[in-house]
Parts: C-alpha cells; structure tokens; sequence
C-alpha cells in the first residue's frame, strides 16, 4: 500500500534541501562614497554565480541594505549596483553562508555618467521642452535613446535613418529588426508625405544639434532623477533571465499552479518560468504567415488551463494546452487577412 501523500512528502522536501543548494541566512551591509558619505537610494543587485536569477534591494537614508534571510543560495554571488551617476569600486563578489553575511560597499564617481541615464533621464536632460523632444519617447519603443545621442549623425542622415525606423514594425528590436510588408508611405498621398518629411527634418535637425555630430561630448547637463527615498527604499525586486537575449516578453501572467507564462514581442515563442528556481521551457509556435512580422502580444489563461496568444501580424490566434503540449492555430479568414493585420488582444 502506497504511504498517504503527507507522510512521504516531508522526506522528500529534506532530500531536496540536502541535494540542492542551501539558502543563504542574509547578507546585509551599507553603500559609501567618499563624496557623500553614506548614500541612500542605491540599487544593490544580488546574483549567486552561475545563477539566472538577481535579487535586488535599496539603500536607506543611512546607506544600509538587507537582502531577507532565504533568498539567495549560500555560495560566491556577484554584486552590481544602480545609481546614475556612479560606479561600484568594490567588492563586486561575497561568499554568503549558513550565517549572516556583511559587505561595505564603495561607490565612485562613474567614469561614463552618460552610459548610465535612462530613457526619461535623457529626455529631462536634453534641452528645449516638450514641444521639441516629446517625438523622442516613439524611439523608446523599440531600443533606447543611446542610438540617437551617442551618434554622429548629421541632419541630413538622420532624416534617412528615421525613414528607415518607419519602415519597422513595432514588432522590432534592436536584435530583431522586421520590416512591415505592406508600405504605408507609397498608399499615402504626395502631400501627406511631404508634410511627412517635413516632421522628420525638423526632428532630425533637432537630433544633429544634440548627438555627438562634430562633438566629442554633450554640450548639456546630464541630471539624473534623484535616488528614491523613504518608502520608495523598502523593496525586493527579483529578476529572471530569460533564455535569449531577444526574448521581449510582452504579457508575462502567473496561473493558479504559481508558474509564470511569457511571450515574445519579436518571436514566435511561448515560455513557462518556474519562479523558484528560475527554471524556463519553450515551444515554438507554429507560423502562419512566414513572410509577415514575427511575434505576439496578448497572453491569457482561460479557465481550463489553456493558454491564448494574440499573434499580431501573423494574423489569427493561438491556443496552447499544456498538458498535451500542442497548439491549436485559428488564423483569421483571408478576406480579414491583410499584410497590414493584426491580432493583439484575445
Ligand atoms: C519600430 C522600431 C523602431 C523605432 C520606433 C525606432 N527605431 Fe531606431 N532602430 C530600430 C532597429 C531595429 C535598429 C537596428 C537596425 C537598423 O539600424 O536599421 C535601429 C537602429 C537605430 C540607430 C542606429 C543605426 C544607425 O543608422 O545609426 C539609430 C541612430 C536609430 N535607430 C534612431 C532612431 C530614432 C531617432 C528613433 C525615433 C525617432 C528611432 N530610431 C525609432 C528600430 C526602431
């Protein structure tokens, strides 16, 4: 007779702690400069060596961290922090333990301040208002504001490039760029294009008066946002590495058995994630339309435990079950089915 479920379960739990990695007890510590002294607001990330997942907390008022006790695995973890504006002179590797674990961390003035802005730091940075740079928040959609600045494209070129940014689906990035089939340029009339490429050259000029065009540096002020503060210090951010550096989960949602399910933006995958050990699988989804723009956007469970894709340009819908592990595909019927298509939502 099989021994009920609760009396072999314990057992099995211990086995697995004793075969697997132990957990960490904690590792806390502070964050210093010799400018500032003890600072606040700084990202401390975590990361056990080899490991695909990072942990990361933030600094008190007083420069103190604490990772909680049992999220990360006892063994050699790598440290990185997040403050624009600085780098981390050391120690950028502890030895956690069974017992708690201290670290003193120095920062230094970053050696390259502009590497370190975000999209919205650039943005608040650069001169003129909004009037003049609110076009730059459609370049973010595909990759950051970095491609533009630290260029040395002159207003000339820039028209060309931004000519060739429209011609990409959103469905791109800079790993995976993909032309949209159909031309929406040539269906437009004479006067919208050139009142088209009248918007671009006024950008492009913009842009040739900011990048790195006969410059060596930026000729503005690179004001990062002020590091968080109070509550905003009192997080845990835990972060999964995907399998490939393209992967752009669009809709990442969690279904009742804890598992976490992504989707590519650029590809045709469909991915489960086991958020405790960070552990990922993946199916290909079936193409429907080779030629057209790769990718999906809505991701949803349904009450069976069926998962459905919306698959943008390739025009219909895809439902996954995963106990059999195959896809059932519903394209939209061709009189529907055009190159300019698209399925987001399901
Ligand atoms: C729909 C997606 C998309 C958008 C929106 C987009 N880009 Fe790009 N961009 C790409 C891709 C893909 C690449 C890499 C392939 C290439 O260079 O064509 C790229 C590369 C670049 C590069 C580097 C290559 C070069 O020729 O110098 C620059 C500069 C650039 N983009 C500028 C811009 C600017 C400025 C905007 C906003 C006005 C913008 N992009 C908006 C997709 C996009």
């Amino acid at each position: 007779m099989r021994p009920p479920p609760a009396r072999w379960a314990l057992p099995l739990l211990a086995m697995l702690a004793w075969s697997g990695t132990a957990l960490a007890q904690g590792l806390s510590g502070t964050v210093r400069s010799a400018e500032e002294g003890p600072m606040g607001g700084v990202l401390v990330n975590a990361r056990a060596a080899g490991s695909t997942i990072t942990v990361t907390v933030v600094t008190d008022a007083e420069g103190r961290f604490a990772f909680p006790a049992g999220r990360l695995p006892a063994g050699p973890t790598e440290l990185s922090v997040r403050a624009a504006g600085w780098d981390l002179a050391g120690p950028e590797k502890v030895e956690l333990t069974a017992a708690p674990v201290t670290a003193a961390l120095i920062l230094n003035p970053a050696t390259e301040p502009a590497m370190q802005l975000s999209n919205a730091e650039w943005i608040a940075s650069l001169p003129g208002g909004d009037a003049d740079n609110h076009f730059l928040q459609n370049c973010t959609n595909c990759h950051t504001l970095k491609q533009p600045l630290f260029s040395d494209h002159d207003a000339k070129e820039f028209v060309e490039v931004q000519l060739r940014m429209a011609s990409y689906a959103q469905a791109s990035s800079l790993l995976r760029p993909q032309v949209l089939l159909q031309d929406r340029v040539a269906n437009q009339s004479a006067a919208a294009q050139a009142a088209r490429r009248k918007v671009f050259e006024r950008q492009a000029a913009y842009l040739a008066q900011h990048n790195l065009w006969q410059k060596e540096g930026f000729d503005f002020r690179l004001t990062p946002f002020p590091r968080p503060s109070g509550r905003a210090t009192r997080m845990v951010v835990t972060e999964y590495d995907l399998p490939e550096t393209t992967r752009q989960p669009h809709d990442v949602i969690v279904t009742a058995d804890g598992m976490v399910w992504y989707n590519s933006f650029t590809e045709q995958v469909l991915g489960r994630l086991d958020p405790k050990t960070g552990e990922t699988r993946e199916w290909m989804v079936p193409t429907l339309k080779p030629d057209s723009p790769k990718g999906s956007l809505a991701l949803r469970a349904d009450r069976d435990g069926n998962l459905w894709m919306g698959l943008s340009y390739q025009g219909g819908v895809a439902r996954f079950d995963p106990r059999t592990e195959t896809f059932r595909m519903y394209p939209l019927p061709a009189r529907l089915n055009r190159d300019s298509t698209q399925t987001t939502e399901v």
